[in-house]
């Protein structure tokens, strides 16, 4: 196992009612920014439940903040954060709300001139604005990490930031917000917080048992939970168990002591910057690709997750290694996903080509957990995507 150093500050309050607390969890006196996002939070109840439990603040609204949230949009909204001297952020929403808030927490305290450069700098934050969550929709992990993807539509770029300084105060996980999830949501909720155990997991074997088996539980869990929640999403059950689940997979806790990859995520940004695709669905679209391009040197844990997620006991490791990547896309493939680019646009001729020139001119040489994976590997993968 790695050295590492591990601490997650964010406060987690689990289950029904829990939203009645945000009275008590918000510093008394804060000047609150609500933020949201197109307005799903105004059918299924949790704005009304959101503006009950602040009726003791001064609360301030932000609404429309979109799916893979915008940087012009979010210009709007840290205006209305410097006229209205706002002090503290709520985001009650799904990742895009909570990534917005993010980066307005980031960008209230931002001295140089332009925010955008927040992203293109890559330096860890380490000051920002308090802010909390209330998340709507399991998938992301946003509500317990310190990680941000913004979208730039002018130039069509999505790109992450992070740091010590972006960590919720506290999120309020209710799983029964779950029942008024779209179907298109709860499959990308699920395919995105089964890559981020992925990306944390099928590298190589570093000897981190406790590591490999957490990560494993939570595949499982998923796998199991998966049909449960996609028939009914009003099953407090299955959608406890969906919701936490989705905040382990990415909380900072699967990927200590081991080595990580994340080129998947890499490249799926690049396919929603180019075409719109649902993040959870560029995933579905790269992930097993990958992993056949990088079969030599990730086939010991592939094996190793074909046996113990998927319980394949014949053949040899190079045998299972397979078996375990074709169960991957047939599990995406349950959930309704399509996994091919070519189903999504038809304008994917050049698509590999983009990626790769894109990571070679932000200096992206080499990705993956050694380092070593090229921009033209990437185009590979890609062009073995459409
Ligand atoms: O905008 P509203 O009207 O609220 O509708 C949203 C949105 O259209 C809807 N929704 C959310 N909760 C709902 C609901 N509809 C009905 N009932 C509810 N309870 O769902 C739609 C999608 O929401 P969004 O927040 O975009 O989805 P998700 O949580 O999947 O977030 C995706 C974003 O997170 C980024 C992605 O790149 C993408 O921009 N990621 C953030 C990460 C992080 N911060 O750690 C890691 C991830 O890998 C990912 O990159
Ligand atoms: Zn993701």
């Amino acid at each position: 196992m790695n050295n590492f150093k591990f601490r997650n500050p964010t406060k987690i309050l689990f289950g029904k009612d829990q939203i009645e607390n945000l009275a008590t969890e918000i510093p008394a006196n804060s000047k609150v920014l609500m933020l949201y996002g197109g307005g799903s939070i105004k059918k299924n109840g949790i704005y009304d439940n959101v503006k009950k439990a602040l009726s003791a603040f001064d609360v301030v609204e932000f609404g429309g903040i979109p799916a893979n949230p915008e940087y012009s949009v979010l210009l709007d909204a840290l205006k209305v954060i410097k006229d209205k001297k706002i002090d503290f952020l709520l985001a009650v929403g799904g990742g895009s709300v909570i990534d917005g808030t993010k980066f307005l927490a980031a960008a209230a305290e931002y001295e140089g001139e332009t925010p955008w450069n927040l992203m293109t700098d890559r330096k860890p934050v380490t000051s920002a604005m308090p802010f909390a969550t209330v998340l709507t929709l399991p998938a992301t992990g946003s509500e317990m990490n310190s990680g941000s993807v913004i979208t730039r539509e002018e130039t069509k770029e999505k790109l992450a930031v992070g740091g010590p300084g972006l960590f919720p105060l506290f999120s309020i996980l209710d799983p029964t917000v779950v029942a008024s999830i779209p179907q298109r949501q709860l499959a990308n909720g699920i395919a995105d917080s089964f890559t981020h155990v992925l990306e944390q997991y099928m590298t190589y074997p570093s000897g981190a048992s406790l590591q490999d088996r957490f990560a494993e539980s939570v595949l499982k869990t998923l796998i199991e939970v998966a049909p449960e929640i996609m028939k009914n999403p009003s099953d407090y059950k299955a959608a406890s168990n969906f919701m936490w689940c989705c905040t382990m997979a990415l909380n900072g806790l699967l990927q200590q002591g081991v080595p990580t990859d994340w080129a998947v995520h890499a490249m799926g940004h690049e396919l929603t910057a180019l075409y719109g695709i649902d993040h959870a669905r560029t995933l579905a679209i790269l992930a097993s690709n990958h992993y056949r391009y990088n079969f030599e040197t990730k086939k010991e844990k592939l094996a190793q997750y074909a046996e113990r997620v998927w319980n394949v006991t014949a053949g040899s490791t190079e045998e299972k290694a397979k078996i375990g990547i074709a169960k991957t896309d047939e599990f995406f493939k349950s959930l309704g996903i399509d996994i091919k680019l070519s189903d999504y646009t038809e304008d994917y001729s050049e698509t590999g080509n983009i990626v790769s020139k894109r990571f070679t001119e932000r200096g992206w040489l080499g990705l993956g957990e050694h380092k070593n994976l090229t921009p033209n590997d990437a185009k590979k993968i890609v062009e073995m995507s459409y």
